[in-house]
């Protein structure tokens, strides 16, 4: 968890690979609806483009259905899902059904990145990411190997749409204050969060966030 442009989908990739398990970014997964035109995208559409909160009934089953999907049985990395008190209730209650079978063990962390809001601005204003994969670059610090080409398909690059506009990105971080920060404290008292100072490159928070996490008892 944490602001948007801190850096969650650039390290969640990264955990993915290290860990083995899908990256299954809440984010990724709607503007995926978007892009194929289903309902679900036609209805979070508005939402995104002004930087509100999809409603929880909407995104709620969109992610619990992904997690509890077969490529994910045995971990799943997920990034910036839960956001709301209704959806960290939800993910409760899915890792409970989990935990009540006694052949399975269930380990959770919950990992808080945080940055100097200046840094947000930066790195959101110099993204580009990819319409069909989702990588994610910045023409800054980890430009592609062709320019305004992705590395791993050839795709145009595009800037988001909702990075073009200063007022959605403000509407974002006060939806991420006021919402998401609230959450923290639920995973700060089981002592499962891992603080984590993104303030750095994203090559010096990797190998921070598995050390943080590795700290951490898990739930
Ligand atoms: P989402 O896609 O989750 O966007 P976000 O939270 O605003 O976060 P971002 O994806 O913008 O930032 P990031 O932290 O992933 O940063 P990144 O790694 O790309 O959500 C979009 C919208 O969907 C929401 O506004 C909402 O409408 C809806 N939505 C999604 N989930 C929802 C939910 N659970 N409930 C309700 N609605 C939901 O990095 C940013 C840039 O910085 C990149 O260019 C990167 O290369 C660069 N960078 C990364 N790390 C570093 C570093 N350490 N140093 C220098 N540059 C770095
Ligand atoms: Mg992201």
């Amino acid at each position: 968890m944490g602001p948007p442009g801190v850096g969650k989908g650039t390290q969640s990739k990264r955990l993915a690979e290290v860990f083995g398990f899908p990256h299954v970014s809440s984010g990724d997964l709607l503007r995926e609806h978007l892009r194929i035109r289903t309902r679900i995208g036609c209805e979070a559409k508005d939402f995104m483009e002004r930087g509100a909160l999809v409603p929880d009934s909407l995104i709620g089953s969109i992610v619990i259905d992904r997690i509890a999907s077969a490529s994910c049985k045995t971990g799943f990395i997920l990034d910036g899902f839960p956001r709301t008190c209704q959806q960290a209730d939800a993910l409760h209650s899915y890792l409970s059904e989990l935990s009540a079978d006694k052949t399975k063990t269930v380990c959770v962390s919950a990992v808080h990145l945080f940055v100097d809001h200046a840094l947000l601005f930066r790195r959101l204003a110099s993204r580009r990411v990819c319409p069909t994969c989702y990588s994610v670059y910045n023409i800054n610090d980890r430009p592609p190997r062709v320019k305004g080409l992705c590395d791993l398909d050839s795709t145009a690059l595009v800037t988001r749409e909702d990075d073009r506009n200063e007022i959605v990105i403000w509407e974002r971080i006060k939806l991420y204050e006021e919402q998401t920060l609230p959450i923290l404290n639920y995973y700060s008292e089981k002592r499962i969060l891992a603080e984590v100072n993104a303030n750095y490159p994203a090559d010096e928070v990797t190998p921070a966030i598995l050390a943080a996490v590795r700290r951490c008892p898990q739930m």
